[in-house]
């Protein structure tokens, strides 16, 4: 049993950080893309409650993602803003050089490819940019940004990068082809970066979460919807969190190359 002043101790911000140094950072850090709501912001703030520092991206929303960064902090954990265009390789270089110049003995041993976006329409009726830009969001993204945290995972032999995909990237959806073919490539992608990575102790998995209520199925019909989902509701993005924390756990060392469904029941 510790006595208090040692509990006290054990708390201090100065004995953290000297322990930190001393044991090279026990905290791992955590990279979540689209941190700043969503989906994204439910899995930043669990994998802070659950220890790591995170490292909550985002593109261009402030005030949103200061929440995010508060919901963490005042719930004991610690986490930064990082703020850069995932679908602009240059961006994302430059985000990353720049963090790691100011975290010179740190790396990023967790990866949460979570940013994405949607836009839907009758292929015969879609735009080329419409196209485009689907696939540079959801897909071409994962590759700016994955490739350049790899290096520092091998080195250390230690390494879990998740890639959020959908349901739609399985099972195709009408009005969807730009979506269904970025998560379906996406999910093609982790399992042959799974095959790369996997004697380097790097797990490389994807998750498939069917309706899951953010702001990126407003506007859908839910009530019509949610008949066709055994579960007869949309997922939280909690659950979605809970799923990619324990992808990220020790616990899950064993698993790699996986897509795993999170969808009430609602298959194919
Ligand atoms: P959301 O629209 O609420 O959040 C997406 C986040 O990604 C936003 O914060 C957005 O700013 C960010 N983002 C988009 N493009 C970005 C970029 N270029 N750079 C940095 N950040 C960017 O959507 P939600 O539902 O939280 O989606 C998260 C992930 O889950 C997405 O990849 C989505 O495709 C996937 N998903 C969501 C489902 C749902 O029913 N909500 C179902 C299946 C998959």
């Amino acid at each position: 049993m510790k006595n208090n002043r040692q509990k006290i101790l054990i708390l201090h911000p100065l004995y953290i950080d000297v322990n930190c140094r001393i044991n090279k950072c026990f905290m791992e850090y955590a990279l979540v893309t689209g941190g700043s709501r969503g989906i994204g912001r439910a899995i930043a703030v669990l994998l802070a409650r659950n220890g790591f520092k995170v490292i909550v991206n985002y593109h261009a929303n402030d005030r949103e993602a200061q929440k995010t960064l508060s919901l963490i902090t005042q719930d004991g954990g610690v986490a930064e803003l990082l703020k850069f265009n995932v679908a602009d390789n240059n961006a994302c270089m430059a985000a990353i050089d720049n963090w790691q110049q100011l975290h010179p003995d740190d790396y990023i041993s967790v990866l949460v490819n979570n940013a994405g976006i949607r836009s839907d329409e009758l292929m015969a009726l879609m735009d080329v940019s419409d196209f485009e830009r689907v696939i540079q969001n959801n897909l071409l993204s994962f590759f700016y940004l994955t490739r350049l945290l790899i290096p520092q995972m091998v080195r250390h032999r230690n390494g879990r990068i998740v890639n959020i995909a959908s349901l739609s990237g399985l099972k195709g959806v009408a009005g969807q082809t730009n979506y269904a073919a970025s998560k379906g490539g996406l999910i093609a992608a982790t399992k042959s970066l799974a095959q790369e990575l996997a004697k380097k102790k790097i797990t490389v998995n994807a998750v498939a979460p069917g309706f899951i209520r953010t702001d990126m199925v407003e506007g859908l019909d839910e009530m019509s919807l949610k008949q066709m989902i055994p579960m007869a509701r949309f997922g939280e993005p909690e659950e979605v969190a809970s799923l990619v924390n324990f992808l990220v756990s020790k616990e899950a060392s064993y698993i790699t190359g996986e897509c795993i469904n999170i969808n009430g029941g609602l298959y194919s």
